[in-house]
């Protein structure tokens, strides 16, 4: 007969924190075999230090111990390992502040003294059970966003890296807003959870380029490229059946290409828009799309673009985001609004702090990355004039762009990504 294999609870480490050594060496004892690797400390002190270096996944702690107790161990330990399961061993005496604690969310258990070996037998598996279900929504979670990410950069390879340079920076903007002493941000504090959600963010700021049109997407001048070729086949024939001579056919197309560089204005250039339509080589629409002032999009190009934005919102609000990562829709929903409200898709002027460093990282990604064959890449002084330009205008906030500038931010972008959790 085929029975079901126990479960295995070894190599899932556990931390057990007590100041008597004898209640140490008790729980040694009766932990190992079935359980393990097992980490030991004697203070909330050095619980904390092999937190900070360790992944954990169980934490048994004392309550009553001198300088830190086991509830302020949890509170220090839920900001360090948030994932890892908490329990606690306490007298009966404690039993309010206990509850208390558990209601919290600081503590996933508790068990009295005198131990009952058999019950926190129960709870540890309880426990190890509920960590694996939280450790695999995380990697759940963390699949999708990598293969949403791979979506976008195989639709859009101009965006490919841009997500990620983008997260490498607002998440290490993020750090050091966390680890500052000075300043306005001082009291600004970011958890692993917060974190975690900013880096999803900006992963998937951009996602909703998925839903512009590909040939707007890429567009990489004035006219899309059917049009310009339909043109020169006009041009090609007006030579052939006399209409145009050799030298007006030389000097249209000196005018189509002139038109047509996303990096040239129309202004100035009005004779040869007038010789191309006088020579009847342009069909409807094409003089309004060579008539477009700066870049390759006209008005109602660029308004596809700017819906990226929307398509991000709605695309990640289908998502059932766990608490800890609820604010993403928000944050990555607002990369592209100003302070000024000048901004889109909604004109908002008051902007969380996430978005107000995502909108530098990115932009400053965008400026300077040699992402498109008829894009240069701007030099990096450049980029942060430009930036500075935005500020001036009141766009973007002034303090997050001098820490930006001043705290060498952008250096961040190739960082390989750390782990949040
Ligand atoms: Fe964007
Ligand atoms: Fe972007």
């Amino acid at each position: 007969m085929l029975g079901v294999a126990a479960p295995s609870y070894k190599g899932r480490p556990i931390l057990v924190v007590d100041d008597e050594p004898i209640n140490l060496e008790l729980m040694q004892r009766f932990l190992r075999g079935k359980y393990g690797p097992i980490l030991t400390a004697h203070d909330g002190e050095q619980g904390l230090a092999i937190l900070e270096r360790e992944p954990i996944h169980l934490i048994l702690s004392d309550q009553r111990m001198p300088r830190m107790d086991g509830v302020t161990l949890f509170q220090k330990a839920l900001s360090v390992q948030p994932d890892s399961k908490r329990v606690l061993v306490t007298g009966h005496t404690d039993l309010d502040m206990v509850i208390t604690a558990i209601n919290a969310g600081q503590a996933y258990q508790y068990v009295t003294k005198p131990i009952d070996f058999k019950a926190l037998d129960v709870i540890i598996q309880r426990a190890l059970e509920a960590y694996e279900i939280a450790a695999r929504e995380r990697m759940l979670f963390d699949r999708f966003v990598r293969a949403a990410v791979t979506a976008i950069e195989q639709r859009d390879p101009s965006t490919a890296g841009h997500s990620e340079r983008v997260a490498n920076m607002t998440v290490g903007f993020a750090r050091l807003l966390h680890d500052r002493q000075a300043g306005r941000f001082t009291e600004l504090r970011f958890s692993p959870d917060d974190l975690e959600q900013l880096r999803y963010a900006s992963l998937l700021h951009d996602f909703g380029k998925i839903g512009v049109r590909e040939h707007v997407l890429v567009k990489s001048h004035k006219l899309p490229p059917d049009r310009r070729q339909l043109v020169e086949l006009r041009i090609e024939h007006a030579v052939q059946t006399g209409l145009a001579s050799k030298d007006e056919a030389h000097a249209m197309r000196v005018a189509l290409l002139t038109l047509n560089d996303p990096l040239g204005s129309p202004a100035g250039h009005g004779d040869m828009l007038a010789l191309l339509a006088k020579m009847g080589v342009l069909a409807e629409g094409d003089e309004e799309y060579l008539r477009i002032g700066r870049g390759s999009l006209s008005a109602a190009e660029r308004a596809e673009i700017e819906s990226h934005v929307r398509h991000t919102i709605s695309f990640l609000e289908h998502i059932p985001w766990p608490n800890r990562l609820a604010r993403v829709v928000e944050i990555a929903g607002a990369h592209h609004e100003k302070l000024n409200g000048r901004g889109y898709p909604f004109g908002k002027s008051v902007i969380p702090i996430e978005a107000r460093m995502m909108a530098i990282t990115d932009i400053y990604d965008a400026l300077t990355a040699a992402d498109r064959p008829y894009k240069t890449a701007l030099p990096h002084e450049a980029a942060l004039d430009i930036l500075a330009g935005s500020v001036r205008q009141g766009e973007l906030d002034e303090e997050l762009y001098t820490i930006f500038r001043e705290d060498r931010i952008y250096e961040l972008s190739l960082e390989p990504a750390r782990s949040v959790s």
